[in-house]
């Protein structure tokens, strides 16, 4: 069991409030002038990629400090208890095993006394036979055709995964075969999906951890019935209709054959499920292989999340920087900037899997948090960014640490392309720590020839203060290997953050309550009858709809 420890009660809390009051006053331009090692310093290296975390406002001390943090709510404990399989899931009842799915050493792991690994591996080898069969054409569809494009139908952890991973790995995916996802429950997604797609040549995947789910149900029932005014024999529905859930009878009563089911366990999070059969459209779009690849480089995160001491585990480091500007500078949001274009949907995987997790004020005793917890996660890849928010991260009011995430190397190295984009990679980071000083501008505006007047008009709005915090992760390239690193990293890093501010990071009960919401609602749209058993706003905004929908 995970220890209660209270955050803010802590020594090393203390020690970092009054730390922050220090180093606060500091530059961090300033302690690279006093530390020319500082860049090895506060550097990992992890297989195909190094993590720089020089450009941050710590020393050598606020890294100590926030270690006996995370000593002191008992990290270490945690991580053990997670990989063993233990129930920190408590408000759920359940173990938290996502690492078990890429367990490539496929060392048992014991949950309820019983070993999973032999599930795990038999749902991979499922998902080997079934994914080279679509690959190869082996699979037909209902008039002996081979399927051409694939369609996920899930939400939440049942669909951002798949598709942030297959953008990823886009360079790897499988000419001919063409990958379609849909989540809104908005019709016009799944309409406007199918526009282009032939019954005969397309397989609908059915993601959904509890087969329950309103979005996705509505889904998978229109899909069906578009299939079927085609097809008509339901008979043909098995050749077309696979389903990913853990809900076997659901899958059942839905009229998919089990036969054609991937199945998972209670113990996987929605938001961490990529790993398991929910990623059954990225093997099948990138090949097996690559699909194992990612697994590989995600454990190769795990061991190093579960073995390094925590002073130089990269996981650790992230979170405890990210505890220090939420906590001590009072920072309210996280950018994350991918410079790939094919990652263009990292930021918003993370906004489920960090917002999800963390935004609780609950902790671990049942008591209200008097402290900050997950922050507001968001961003867009560059350049595109820098043409948008990125004013704001430079001259805005709100400080906003940021992770600039780049590959050294293109999967398309079209003409000199690349050295722009990484040439923006590094200029940024630079001009957020550096900024730029009043007599910087003063002596560039001299240099233009501006007179005095217009120097003393002008200056006040060329001045960056700098000193903005940022991460840089350079990785050799963005290989499934390195990608399942990646995210495993970020995966943990949540983790961390979970344990030290004392809160379950594995449940989701702020989106129960807009659920139940809409499911009463949705009755009393059915009919033309004047509702007037809500508050005065959500009666009007309802009988309003009515009169106008047609
Ligand atoms: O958004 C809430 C949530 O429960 C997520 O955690 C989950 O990823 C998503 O809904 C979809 O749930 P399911 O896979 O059961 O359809």
């Amino acid at each position: 069991m995970i220890a209660s420890v209270k955050f803010d009660k802590t020594n090393a809390f203390k020690k970092l409030k009054s730390h922050h009051k220090t180093i606060s006053k500091s530059k961090i331009k300033d302690l690279f002038e006093a530390d020319k090692n500082r860049y090895s310093k506060f550097t990992l290296k992890f297989t195909d990629f190094v993590i720089d975390y020089s450009k941050n406002n710590i020393t050598g001390r606020t890294m100590s400090y926030l270690n006996d943090l995370a000593v002191e709510c008992k990290l270490e404990d945690a991580i053990q208890a997670m990989f063993a399989g233990e129930k920190i899931n408590v408000t759920e009842g359940r173990a938290v095993l996502h690492t078990a799915l890429r367990n490539r050493s496929n060392t048992p792991v014991i949950v309820d006394g019983k070993d999973v690994m032999p599930d795990i591996n038999a749902v991979l080898a499922q998902m080997k036979t079934f994914s080279e069969q679509v690959r190869s054409g082996e699979w037909k569809g209902y008039t002996g055709k081979k399927i051409k494009d694939i369609v996920n139908i899930g939400i939440g952890g049942s669909d951002l995964g798949p598709v942030m991973v297959t953008e990823a790995l886009k360079a790897y995916g499988k000419k001919g075969l063409n990958v379609h996802f849909v989540s809104n429950v908005d019709g016009t997604h799944i309409v406007e999906a199918l526009k282009d797609l032939s019954p005969e040549t397309t397989l609908f995947m059915v993601a959904s951890k509890t087969f329950t789910t309103q979005e996705t149900m509505a889904n998978a029932h229109t899909a069906r019935n578009w299939f079927l005014e085609t097809a008509v024999d339901p008979e043909y529905v098995k050749k077309h209709f696979v389903a990913i859930s853990t809900n076997a009878d659901g899958v059942a009563a839905f009229g998919i054959d089990t036969q054609n089911m991937f199945g998972f366990w209670d113990w996987v999070g929605g938001r961490y499920s990529l790993w398991s059969a929910i990623g059954l459209s990225i093997a099948c779009y990138i090949g097996f292989n690559n699909f194992e690849l990612l697994l590989d480089g995600a454990h190769q995160m795990d061991l190093h999340f579960k073995n390094v001491p925590l002073k130089r585990n990269a996981p650790v480091i992230l979170a405890l920087l990210g505890i220090w500007y939420n906590n001590f500078f009072n920072a309210q949001s996280h950018a994350i900037l991918p410079y790939d274009q094919y990652m263009h949907r990292f930021a918003a995987y993370f906004q489920q899997g960090d917002m999800e997790s963390n935004g609780k004020y609950i902790d671990r005793d049942g008591d209200k948090v008097k402290y900050q917890t997950g922050p507001v996660i968001w961003g867009e890849p560059g350049t595109n960014g820098q043409h948008a928010f990125y004013q704001l991260i430079h001259q805005g009011t709100k400080l906003i640490p940021c992770d600039f995430i780049a590959p050294a190397n293109s999967h398309n190295p079209t003409g000199d392309h690349h050295k722009m984009l990484l040439s923006n990679f590094f200029a940024q980071t630079e001009a957020l720590m550096n900024g730029k000083t009043k007599d910087e501008v003063v002596a560039e505006f001299k240099k233009m020839g501006k007179s005095a007047e217009e120097i003393e008009a002008l200056a006040a709005f060329k001045v960056f203060e700098g000193n903005r915090p940022t991460n840089s992760i350079l990785a050799k390239k963005i290989t499934p290997r390195v990608l399942g690193s990646l995210l495993a990293m970020y995966e943990h890093k949540i983790f961390v953050q979970g344990i030290i501010w004392n809160i379950y990071s594995f449940d989701q009960w702020g989106v129960e309550l807009g659920k139940q919401l809409a499911n009463k609602i949705y009755p009393e749209l059915q009919n033309d009858e004047v509702i007037a058993s809500h508050d005065s706003s959500t009666n009007n905004l309802i009988n309003t709809y009515k009169k106008w929908r047609k």
